[in-house]
């Protein structure tokens, strides 16, 4: 698969999951406790993946990008560590939807961004076949990368 549709059908799954959590009761605790592991889990891999093939591979191809891969990496940082909050916050705690929210919005405006801003020209950079064995190479790591969102190289620094 292209690397970039592989990031792109992630930011849809996560999409999938804010739309569940922002229709579900707000008393429906356990609910609401399953769709945040969901989005922990999916964007915790998401994020290791970018940052250990996808970021490295973009500022490689596309020097242009350098900014906005920087951008993108303290963005991560942030979304990585409310990740790590939520983890262990109870959904019946007045902060938990709130801090969903923040996240949500967070995220959204990232992946706009990605996707309108800058994934256009490093897809052009690129190439087909670059594009092809990137997407390979994050599938493969997927299945490794970690699941506590503060091992993703970005939460460090
Ligand atoms: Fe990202
Ligand atoms: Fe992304």
């Amino acid at each position: 698969m292209d690397g970039i549709v592989l990031l792109k059908e992630d930011h849809k799954t996560v999409e999938k999951l804010f739309k569940r959590f922002e229709k579900a009761d707000e008393s429906a605790h356990t609910e609401k406790r399953e769709i945040a592991d969901q989005v922990i889990a999916e964007l915790t891999t998401h994020t290791w993946i970018e940052e250990k093939i996808f970021y490295p591979a973009a500022r490689e191809a596309a020097p242009d990008a350098k900014d906005h891969v920087l951008e993108s990496v303290e963005e991560h940082h942030v979304v990585l560590w409310m990740l790590s909050e939520l983890k262990g916050l109870d959904p019946a705690d007045e902060r938990f939807d709130a801090k969903m929210s923040v996240l949500m919005e967070n995220v959204r405006h990232h992946v706009e961004e990605e996707e309108k801003e800058w994934f256009p020209d490093v897809r052009k950079a690129m190439g087909r076949n670059r594009l092809k064995e990137l997407g390979e190479e994050m599938e493969a790591a997927k299945k490794t990368a970690p699941d506590e969102p503060l091992a993703v190289p970005s939460a460090d620094r």
